[in-house]
């Protein structure tokens, strides 16, 4: 795929998104329908939402492969993202100190905080490829732009 498919495939989904959530408020549903559409439009290996909750890191609404439920606390890629408050792009996990491999197969892999309205976070977009250097600035800017219509 190049760089001016992908990007037309995210405008797409910006777009869908848009019509599906003009009237809600509810950023579970959002998330779920964001994975959903991500998932299948773009074909990821793994896709779904780590939130905060009580100080932990829990598995959120997804699309994929069973996941881990409990993140362990300032480890990973999405302790990462979280606590950097910015998009990691990592596009070899194995070369990523402390990833936390739910699933082998993973390669590469996408973080995108999600903020609220209020600019608390969250929790994260968490997309993995069973392919090695996956993503890139037009994924981290496409994905950034569509957590934006989740908040509440
Ligand atoms: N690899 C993530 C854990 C979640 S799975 O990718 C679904 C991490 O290192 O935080």
């Amino acid at each position: 795929m190049t760089q001016e498919q992908k990007a037309g495939r995210y405008e797409r989904i910006f777009e869908q998104l848009h019509v599906l959530l003009v009237k809600s408020n509810n950023p579970i549903s959002g998330m779920a329908t964001l994975s959903a559409l991500l998932h299948h439009k773009m074909k990821f290996f793994w896709t779904g939402f780590y939130l905060l909750h009580e100080g932990k890191l829990q598995v959120g609404p997804y699309q994929g492969a069973l996941a881990c439920i409990d993140l362990k606390k300032d480890t990973g890629v999405c302790w990462a993202a979280i606590n950097q408050k910015q998009t990691v792009v990592v596009p070899d996990v194995h070369d990523f100190a402390g990833h936390i491999a739910c699933d082998s197969r993973s390669q590469s892999e996408i973080v995108v905080p999600v903020f609220m309205h209020d600019g608390s976070i969250i929790g994260v977009l968490d997309i993995d490829s069973d392919e090695r250097n996956s993503f890139d600035e037009t994924d981290a800017r496409w994905l950034e732009k569509l957590v934006k219509l989740i908040r509440a």
